[in-house]
């Protein structure tokens, strides 16, 4: 087992790492303070973990939230689901939220847990190799609204990420890809050297080799660990992360939420990323050429859909979160593995990207 941790002062937190963590009960119990447990998870993988985590937890007062399957979800409604089977049961503020599932669960939940009596506990067990190496480690938590992403939320960390490897066995291939999305990401914003590793190992990772995977989830927590322990509100460094992520909630809107994979949208947004730093003359074409080829080796798609006009993009990112002071605000590459976060952009240039769709 591997052990990171995010250090954010009396919330710092632990990241475990390894294979069959999900039957290990002394990783669970320092990070529950009180007697009552309310494990949220969807319907796909309660049948697979949810019963061998109860197992795990026996003894404790414990219930089970079993929510529909994906993004189009992640809403008011179901959020709704989960206050109320707390309160049914009665629980109080001392109970522990425990999130079984990937990022749309864990989303869900750490934000149910934000706001449930005005702040519980809560544990993140992500499934998804996505949530894995992203969204389970950081405390962004929150739903979508009709008109964007992540609209609705709080920041708010958990007390425990427990990241069990051998879940990612059942995951579709397509999941796969769009969690190395997120992978990829880290290589291209901060570490070349990484970068080239996934580029040796890219088979074996699709493949779910489990040395590799495992190298590769804690290659990225840390440099995400790194980057939240830094700037934990996003109030500078941190919006590198969403390299890639403001096409890509574009594209997911556009689309409606669910159709593209959250992470085949941002592996195409980071394809138009750096074919827009290629055009702004900041990196060269063999840059941005390796770096989109790489995208594309992970099984993602390297360009945006063809039913979206620039157009729709401008409409789209306006409600963007990286939006500021009515300023487009984008996440380029001055090099592979060196990101900034600009609003000095030509936009004939991003006109030109953003009118690159499929054929
Ligand atoms: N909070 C953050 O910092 C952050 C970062 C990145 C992404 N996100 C959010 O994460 C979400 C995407 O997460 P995701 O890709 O994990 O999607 P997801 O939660 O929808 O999971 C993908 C699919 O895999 C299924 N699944 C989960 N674990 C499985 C397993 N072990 N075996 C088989 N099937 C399994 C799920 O039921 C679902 O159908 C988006 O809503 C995105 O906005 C948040
Ligand atoms: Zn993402």
């Amino acid at each position: 087992m591997q052990q990171l941790t995010v250090e954010l002062g009396d919330r710092s937190y632990p990241i475990y790492i390894g294979s069959g963590l999900l039957g290990q009960r002394e990783l669970f119990t320092p990070h529950i303070g009180g007697k009552q447990v309310c494990v949220v998870t969807d319907d796909t993988v309660s049948p697979l973990y949810l019963d061998a985590l109860c197992r795990t937890l026996e003894g404790y007062q414990l219930i089970s939230v079993v929510l529909p399957t994906g993004e189009a979800y992640k809403n008011w409604a179901t959020l709704q689901q989960i206050f109320d089977t707390l309160l049914t049961a009665r629980h109080d503020r001392r109970t522990t939220l425990i999130a079984l599932g990937g990022g749309v669960i864990g989303d869900m939940t750490g934000f149910a847990a934000a706001c449930y009596q005005r702040g519980v506990d809560f544990i993140q067990v992500p499934t998804t190799l996505l949530s894995q190496v992203d969204s389970s480690v950081g405390g962004k938590t929150g739903i979508n609204h009709p008109a964007g992403k992540n609209m609705l939320g709080a920041f708010y960390q958990p007390k425990a990420v427990i990241i069990d490897t051998a879940s990612l066995a059942t995951l579709p291939a397509r999941e796969v890809s769009a969690g190395l999305a997120e992978v990829i990401k880290y290589g291209l914003i901060r570490d070349a050297a990484f970068l080239a590793w996934l580029e040796d190992n890219m088979r074996g990772l699709r493949n779910l080799e489990a040395a590799l995977v495992t190298e590769a989830v804690a290659r990225s927590c840390a440099i995400k660990a790194d980057v939240v322990a830094a700037d934990e509100r996003e109030g500078g460094v941190r919006a590198i992360l969403n390299l890639g992520h403001t096409f890509g909630h574009a594209i997911e809107a556009h689309q409606g939420y669910g159709q593209w994979l959250h992470g085949e949208a941002v592996g195409a947004g980071m394809a138009m990323a750096l074919d827009l730093s290629r055009r702004l003359g900041w990196i060269d074409t063999a840059a941005a050429e390796r770096g989109i080829a790489l995208i594309g080796e992970a099984g993602l798609p390297v360009r945006s859909p063809a039913s979206m006009a620039a157009e729709d993009f401008i409409d789209l990112m306006a409600v963007d979160k990286k939006v500021l002071d009515g300023q487009l605000r984008l996440v380029l590459l001055k090099a592979l593995g060196e990101a900034v976060v600009t609003a000095e952009f030509d936009s004939a240039a991003l006109h030109e990207t953003l009118a690159q769709g499929q054929s």
